[in-house]
């Protein structure tokens, strides 16, 4: 049987480097969710329409990890028919041999709410702003401003908002490094996989 693995998180807590670290240790498949959803964003046109005819190499455009990717997937994240049109090749990703890491905002809540292991990662504000300034070669400043405003859109949409699953461990990234937080990660992987035979 496939072990799924749901990280979710707000923007720029860590949940990529944990998700791809995760996936490459235990040899399973990684899908970064939010590409599909950036994708569709900037594609423009109607986003409904975008989503439901997504191909592989909408998925490999070079400016899709942009800060204004990231504004315009968070917009169109919020339209139901777009999350709809997105669920079934997430959940076909997902049940993929030998195990599968999905990494998002609503993997453990509404993709694959029977995850083996859920993980919600969590940083405050300010260290994520710096983190994804430092990625990006951007102003600390504008990168806070542009983070709380998206995580307030995708935690206030009526459609799969952003929160933890009741059963997600939550991992605080904020004083950890990288490789605490992957170990942290792994710990848990390795226990409950342990714990499924
Ligand atoms: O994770 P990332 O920053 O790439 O996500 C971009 C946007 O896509 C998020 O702000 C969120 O609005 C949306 N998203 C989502 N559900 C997911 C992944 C991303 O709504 N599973």
């Amino acid at each position: 049987m496939s072990f799924t693995v749901a990280i979710d998180g707000p923007a720029a807590a860590g949940k990529g480097t944990i998700a791809r670290a995760v996936a490459e240790r235990f040899g399973f498949h990684h899908l970064d969710t939010g590409l599909l959803y950036r994708a569709v964003g900037v594609k423009g046109g109607d986003p409904a329409a975008a989503a439901a005819g997504l191909t592989p190499a909408d998925l490999e455009r070079g400016d899709l990890r942009s800060a204004e990717a990231g504004q315009l997937a968070s917009r169109v994240a919020a339209i139901p028919e777009v999350r709809d049109a997105l669920t079934t090749f997430q959940r076909r990703f997902a049940a993929q041999e030998p195990g599968a890491v999905l990494d998002g905002r609503d993997i453990g809540t509404v993709i694959c709410p029977d995850a083996a292991v859920k993980i919600y990662v969590i940083a405050d504000d300010q260290t994520r702003a710096a983190r994804r300034a430092a990625e990006l070669g951007a102003d600390p400043a504008e990168m806070l401003a542009q983070l709380r405003e998206r995580d307030t859109r995708d935690g206030a949409r009526a459609a799969a908002p952003l929160r933890p699953a009741e059963d997600a461990v939550i991992l605080d990234t904020t004083a950890m490094t990288i490789a605490q937080a992957v170990a942290a990660a792994v710990a848990l992987v390795s226990e409950r996989r342990a714990a499924a035979g």
